[in-house]
């Protein structure tokens, strides 16, 4: 049942978003099925949303609380820890969209504490998402999709939770390039998109993928860790090493690991994309 009422939400995602071109289409269906429903404090989420917009029939609504976060990095923690030590979530503007007339819900959120923000954890309260079809996509500093997709998925066991995009904020001008292969390669845009290799075997690191990754993750505001192994893959971009890390406490953390892009271009810098915990 599940598999065949995903299968139906891909043919309409299918239609809704089909067309070569890659700009609002004419959508064949009589009413629209799909929504972008997202919460940005920032803008670099809203960035997405909007860039995922530009290529489809869809409606659009931002998230909005009553009582919006300032934008302060350290003031947001602040309100976030009391609002944790209160079991208060923010209260939210109501949304317009009826979600009961969607089929297919991209979702947007910035990682807040290693999972979706909280307006959306208040959203997700209200509102009733059984049997919609549910694609993630969100922007963080350093990482945080898989953990979020994670707590979807077990927030909203009668949704179909999808893979998800996720973008560090730092590195939005690869959003639109890394937005359009998420799309073509899991079937909401039509296109075409490279293979990708496996990750090769994890294996001891040389001095020159020490300095790679020294070089991706040195100047973060956080620490990353200290690389122990590496996996790499060779695409028509550039190298994808996959690191291994130690904490600072020199404790094994096994689970945690960096994901390093090194272009091909002339003098391209090492850039971490992503650290999955
Ligand atoms: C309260 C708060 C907590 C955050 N927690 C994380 C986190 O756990 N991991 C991470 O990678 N980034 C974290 N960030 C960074 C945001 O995810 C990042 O700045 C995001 O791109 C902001 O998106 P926006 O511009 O759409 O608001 C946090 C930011 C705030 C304000």
């Amino acid at each position: 049942m599940k598999k065949i009422s995903l299968f139906i939400c891909m043919c309409m995602l299918m239609v809704a978003c089909g067309g070569e071109k890659r700009e609002t289409a004419e959508s064949n269906i009589p009413q629209n099925k799909v929504l972008i429903l997202f919460y940005s404090q920032t803008g670099a989420t809203a960035a997405v949303a909007n860039q995922i917009k530009s290529y489809m029939n869809a409606d659009i609504e931002e998230i909005v609380c009553q009582e919006p976060y300032s934008g302060n990095f350290e003031a947001t923690i602040e309100r976030c820890k009391k609002e944790h030590e209160s079991g208060v979530l923010p209260a939210l503007k109501p949304i317009k969209s009826d979600v009961r007339n969607y089929d297919i819900i991209f979702l947007g959120y910035p990682i807040w504490f290693g999972t979706y923000a909280l307006p959306v954890a208040s959203l997700l309260e209200k509102i009733h998402l059984e049997g919609k079809m549910i694609v993630p996509f969100c922007t963080f500093g350093s990482g945080g999709l898989e953990s979020s997709i994670k707590d979807l998925k077990e927030q909203l066991p009668r949704s179909i939770v999808m893979d998800g995009f996720g973008i560090r904020n730092a590195r939005m001008e690869y959003m639109q390039e890394e937005l359009d292969d998420f799309l073509i390669r899991n079937g909401y845009l039509q296109g075409e998109v490279e293979e990708l290799p496996e990750f090769n075997v994890q294996d001891e690191l040389s001095e020159t993928d020490k300095n790679v990754f020294h070089q991706a993750c040195d100047d973060y505001q956080f620490p990353l860790g200290t690389p122990t192994s590496v996996s790499k893959r060779y695409t028509s971009k550039g190298t994808e090493f996959r690191f291994m890390t130690r904490d600072a406490n020199d404790a094994i953390t096994a689970k945690t690991i960096v994901y390093v892009e090194l272009r091909n271009e002339k003098g391209a810098k090492a850039e971490f994309t992503k650290v999955v915990r």
